[in-house]
């Protein structure tokens, strides 16, 4: 099947089956301290925030990517970019693989920028991709594509081994992308597709020079659980049965934010995988995360219920994280990252297994962290 065809399988799949994970993003172990004396107005809460490359949002909220690929799927670009470009949040195009194979396809990808002459796009290709020959032409043509503002290079190894026709193609990965991050001249996100980033990939790509990244954790949309349903439904069974590795196997969200923020202070970090709602969205600001991502509600949101659906769950999420950062005290989103933040449970006992010390990390390694970047944006 080609890679385009595909594409309109996957959006049709994901729209109407099961594809998130049965294992939790964590969030439920996270809970932010209730300040009932905010001591401001609501109206002088101010979302906005700085995206990596330091354009900056009107809110702390990216529409990760996706779609493209195939001309009936462009509608989706066209309506998401809309909504970005009406709100002022960041968006990303899906795998811009199709269009490099078959540039007839480019414009289901440049309808973006053409709806969305203001806002932060961020093109996409996978590091399987790269392993196999793509280099810094490719990655500069899926920028110039969309006139993006950004790349995301998508690491997905379980998607692909599980896949009728995938390509679990790593090896030489890590030094493709940090060859393509030191020569191209807009930042490079590295981003997983829902089964999240580790502390040991974030801390080889961060020393090796990439500045931004999508923890895309476990928790929210399954690639390994989508495939897995997707070769039932062609083949009666599926052709690779994945036991638990559908369902279970990945790092959650909540872990992946702490554990990519222990190792990268200064990087800029997308937190996703599972965030459904404005809690989820300070949820994983407060934990570490300069933006939170989002992609399978904004889909099923347009998809289902037409455009003025997916307006309705971006304006809600967005008034929904401004009441709470009011709620917590704060000002501005980075008064997050100083919000007292209670985190127990499993997700506290997996940190610390996982070497983080949790106290000290919410007590100071936060506040460390967000002087870094005051420090940054005001040119220091
Ligand atoms: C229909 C669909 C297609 C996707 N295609 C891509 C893709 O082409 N490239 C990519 O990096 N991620 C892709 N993703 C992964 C998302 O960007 C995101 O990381 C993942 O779905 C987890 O977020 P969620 O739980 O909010 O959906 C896709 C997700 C969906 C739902």
């Amino acid at each position: 099947m080609s890679t385009s065809s595909r594409k309109v399988e996957h959006v049709r799949l994901v729209a109407s089956s099961k594809v998130e994970s049965s294992e939790s993003t964590l969030f439920e172990f996270v809970r932010l301290v209730h300040n009932p004396m905010p001591g401001l107005d609501l109206s002088d809460v101010d979302l906005s925030v700085s995206f990596c490359g330091g354009r900056r949002l009107r809110a702390p909220l990216m529409i990760t990517g996706m779609t493209g690929g195939h001309p009936d799927v462009s509608w989706i670009n066209e309506k998401l970019a809309m909504v970005a470009e009406e709100f002022g949040i960041a968006m990303g195009v899906g795998s811009q693989r199709a269009a490099l194979e078959d540039p007839s396809l480019s414009e289901t990808y440049s309808i973006a920028r053409r709806v969305a002459p203001n806002a932060v796009l961020v093109a996409n290709i996978g590091a399987p991709q790269l392993a196999r020959g793509y280099g810094v032409r490719e990655v500069l043509r899926a920028i110039e594509m969309i006139d993006a503002d950004a790349i995301a290079i998508h690491l997905n190894p379980g998607q692909e081994a599980f896949q009728d026709e995938g390509e679990p193609l790593y090896r030489g990965v890590l030094e493709k992308i940090v060859d393509v991050a030191s020569r191209v001249d807009k930042p490079v996100i590295v981003k997983e597709v829902g089964t999240g980033l580790s502390r040991e990939v974030v801390a080889e790509l961060y020393q090796a020079g990439v500045e931004c990244f999508d923890v895309a954790g476990l928790g929210g949309t399954n690639w390994v659980k989508a495939e897995v349903i997707r070769s039932r439904a062609k083949h009666g069974s599926p052709l690779k049965p994945a036991g638990g590795l559908d369902d279970y196997w990945g790092n959650p969200t909540a872990v992946a934010v702490v554990e990519a923020r222990v190792v990268a202070p200064r990087a800029f970090i997308v937190g996703s995988g599972g965030v459904r709602n404005g809690l989820d969205v300070v949820k994983v600001i407060a934990l570490g995360a300069d933006v939170a991502g989002m992609a399978l509600p904004a889909l099923r949101a347009l998809v289902n219920g037409g455009y003025e659906s997916l307006r309705k769950l971006i304006s809600s999420i967005i008034y929904q994280v401004k009441v709470a950062v009011f709620l917590a005290g704060g000002r501005s989103v980075k008064d997050l990252w100083k919000a007292p933040v209670v985190v127990h449970g499993r997700l506290r006992e997996e940190l610390e297994l996982r070497g983080v010390n949790v106290d000290e990390y919410i007590r100071e390694y936060r506040l460390k962290a967000l002087l870094w970047r005051v420090k940054r944006e005001s040119g220091y």
